[in-house]
């Protein structure tokens, strides 16, 4: 009699934990409900789904800076039920086996749900796309301004060939996107490159490729980048400048008002390093580009405890990244009172 109820407990137990674990497994399962190891995921597996948020290094650095870590940590709660890619040129099959090693910065990146981190293999990227020829007569060493015309040709294959949204490393998502194929404004009747969402074989990516490699001019920066994007645009439609606050289309595709990602524009990039008298909400934003190319000589960074604008954006957009500087404060205020300290 006991033996039978200890065996009826038993199985009552094992079916909960059952349930629970059911329970437990990630809601949205919007890649697969199993739980493959990430490692054994292939980059068109996911991406295929559409929709995905895509980020790019383009150099050999592994150990990404805050400011590129938060970037990817924000989109990654704010497009939760999307796969979010972070394309690293310094990835390969060995260094990817284990972020501990390698990169820990990168290991926590790798351990959100919905991060995706690979290496960049342009030859199969641009297989099938305008740019392929184009890359293969390239002769890389001699453009001097290569990391980023490399970068600007990959963000139109790669959006173009899987669908979903560009973002560079330097911009923190505050809410969700609300439209599939767009432009961000970065002024009046200025297209920047730095945020982009398409559809898949979406033809307005086809046509600005097209046009890359047609007049493909490497000496002059941005030709390939912001400007060809801008040119394209306004082929299309007779840009207005911007009314309000309101977005305009061309063609269907939507043309964002600089408002979105352009609050503060880079004139005035000093002011995401500055402490403001009253907190901006941003509402009329989506995410916020933080000009890192206008800070490439000061190199100002996060600094705990100064308040600037910058500290409370990545507190409340990008806490894991925030709590890492943290710890990072206090080891080195210890290291330095370990060196001051006598040790008898
Ligand atoms: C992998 O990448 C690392 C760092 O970028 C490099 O040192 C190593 O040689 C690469 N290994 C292979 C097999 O390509
Ligand atoms: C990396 O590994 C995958 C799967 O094992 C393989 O298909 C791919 O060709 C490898 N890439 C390189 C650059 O060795
Ligand atoms: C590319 O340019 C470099 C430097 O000018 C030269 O040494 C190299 O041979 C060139 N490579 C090719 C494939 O033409
Ligand atoms: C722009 O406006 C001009 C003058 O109104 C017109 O001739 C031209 O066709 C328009 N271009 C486009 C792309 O709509
Ligand atoms: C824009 O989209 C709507 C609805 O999807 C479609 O009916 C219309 O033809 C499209 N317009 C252009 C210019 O592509
Ligand atoms: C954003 O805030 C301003 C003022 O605080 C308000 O006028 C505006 O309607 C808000 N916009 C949105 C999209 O909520
Ligand atoms: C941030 O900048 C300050 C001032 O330029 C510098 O002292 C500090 O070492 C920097 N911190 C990091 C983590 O780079
Ligand atoms: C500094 O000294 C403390 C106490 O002696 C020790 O626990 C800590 O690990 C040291 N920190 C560093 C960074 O060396």
């Amino acid at each position: 009699m006991l033996k039978e109820s200890q065996i009826y407990l038993c199985i009552f137990f094992l079916l909960a934990f059952g349930i629970l674990y059911e329970f437990s497994l990630e809601p949205g399962c919007f890649f697969s409900c199993k739980p493959v190891a990430k490692q054994l995921v292939m980059p068109q597996d996911v991406l295929s789904k559409g929709r995905s948020i895509i980020f790019l290094e383009t150099t050999d650095h592994l150990q990404p800076p805050p400011l590129v870590l938060c970037s990817v940590e924000s989109a990654a709660r704010i497009y939760s039920d999307r796969a979010i890619f972070f394309f690293m040129q310094g990835l390969n099959n060995s260094t990817m086996t284990d972020f501990k090693l390698t990169s820990p910065s990168l290991s926590f990146l790798s351990a959100m749900k919905n991060v995706f981190l690979f290496p960049l293999e342009m030859d199969i990227l641009f297989q099938d796309t305008p740019l392929f020829r184009w890359y293969h007569q390239v002769n890389a060493t001699q453009e001097k301004n290569w990391v980023y015309i490399i970068s600007d040709a990959i963000r139109l294959a790669m959006v173009w060939k899987y669908g979903g949204t560009y973002m560079d490393t330097d911009v923190i998502s505050i809410q969700p996107i609300p439209v599939t194929n767009f432009l961000a404004a970065q002024s009046s009747q200025f297209s920047s490159n730095g945020i982009l969402g398409f559809q898949r074989h979406h033809w307005f990516l086809w046509d600005c490729m097209v046009d890359f490699v047609q007049h493909y001019n490497g000496a002059i920066w941005g030709h390939q980048g912001p400007h060809l994007i801008t040119r394209m645009l306004k082929k299309l439609c007779n840009l207005t400048d911007f009314n309000n606050v309101e977005d305009q289309t061309c063609h269907n595709i939507s043309f964002l008002h600089p408002q979105r990602f352009y609050p503060i524009p880079y004139t005035l990039w000093h002011k995401y390093y500055e402490v403001w008298d009253s907190k901006p909400d941003f509402n009329e934003s989506y995410a916020l580009h933080l000009w890192n190319f206008m800070n490439r000589k000061e190199k100002r960074n996060v600094t705990i405890g100064s308040n600037f604008l910058v500290e409370n954006l990545f507190r409340t957009h990008c806490p894991t990244t925030y709590q890492s500087l943290i710890q990072a404060a206090q080891r080195s205020k210890q290291m330095s009172q370990n060196k001051t300290s006598p040790l008898w």
